[in-house]
């Protein structure tokens, strides 16, 4: 192997893997192309060749210098292959894919479908790769997003409300789960559970009559909208609710020190099993042991821990 490909998503700490990934790389004497705009870029044949030098300075900064998108285009035939093209024509004998399931799901198919050597670094806030401890760019988004919730819990308090914060997470509910034990929020809404509004409204009302003042709820994206939560407190209870759509600040900012550590430790563990003849692999930590699992398994659905969570969060307000 001569020549590897990297291509990414965007969340903090994929900068720091991408660093680590070029430095390892030219360790190794291994030339690396970079991929701009995820599939997309592969698809069109946009490729910039990457060395020590030019990954400098970006260890600490959030996003993806090479640029990201969602491709449409890699989901067809057509565009998959023009995506083989452009490694065949670079001379990339094997691609890294830094990214969360859609991105680790492309991997999984240039593996299996044409016979690319492929190995994944899983990034993604969600923390929703299936058989990792943890994904680069979920400690970032808790820790952006508390910081976010401590804010609002000081006006919370002092105005005696009921305040609804929406986090990111359409079909995976970690980072709201996270945030709500960690915020010491009063309740969490998930995806992966179906939640009663009337019993949330009567837990408000008697709180309030033992002298609770005010509220955190934390609804995560895929849920329900913050807006229509709150209208529904309201609506049942009358008392006053205010919203906060945290979005996209989550998945930006410095990357956290957990996350540039993991992003260190996958980088070049994701070159070193490159080299070493593996494929359709993902990189991961389990235990604080580096490991490689199927991409098969990587991209299922990754079984959330609520109860335990849930139960620690209610013991706690
Ligand atoms: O998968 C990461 C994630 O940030 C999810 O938490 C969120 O639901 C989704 O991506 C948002 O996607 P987009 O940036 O394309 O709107």
């Amino acid at each position: 192997m001569k020549k590897i490909g990297l291509l990414t998503r965007d969340c903090a700490g994929v900068n720091a893997a991408i660093r680590s990934v070029v430095r390892s790389a030219v360790c190794c004497d291994i030339d690396v192309a970079g991929v701009l705009r995820g599939y997309d870029g592969l698809i069109d044949g946009d490729v910039i060749p990457l060395d020590r030098q030019s990954v400098s300075g970006i260890i600490n900064r959030g996003g993806t210098m090479l640029k990201t998108a969602r491709s449409q285009r890699f989901c067809t035939e057509q565009g998959q292959k023009q995506a083989v093209e452009t490694i065949r024509n670079n001379n990339i004998d094997g691609l890294i894919v830094i990214g969360g399931n859609g991105s680790l799901t492309g991997a999984h198919l240039l593996a299996t479908r044409y016979g690319i050597p492929v190995v994944g670094i899983p990034a993604t806030i969600d923390n929703d790769v299936n058989g990792v401890d943890l994904t680069i760019g979920a400690d970032t988004a808790i820790n952006v997003a508390l910081d976010a919730v401590d804010k609002i819990r000081d006006t919370v308090s002092s105005l005696e409300r009921i305040f609804i914060v929406e986090v990111m997470g359409r079909s995976c509910g970690y980072l709201a789960l996270q945030v709500a034990l960690a915020g010491g929020c009063e309740e969490v809404l998930l995806p992966e559970q179906g939640f009663d509004v009337e019993m949330m409204c009567n837990e408000i009302v008697a709180g309030n009559t033992h002298g609770k003042t005010s509220w955190i709820i934390i609804v995560a994206e895929g849920t329900a909208k913050a807006q229509d939560i709150a209208a529904m407190i309201t609506g049942k209870t009358g008392l006053e609710t205010r919203v906060a759509v945290l979005g996209h600040i989550q998945r930006g900012g410095a990357p956290s020190a957990i996350d540039r550590i993991l992003a260190a430790r996958l980088g070049n563990f994701a070159v070193e099993v490159l080299l070493d003849g593996a494929t359709d692999c993902c990189v991961g930590l389990k235990d604080d042991r580096l490991i490689t699992i199927p991409l098969e398994v990587a991209i299922q659905h990754k079984k959330l821990e609520v109860e335990s969570f849930y139960k620690l969060i209610k013991i706690l307000t």
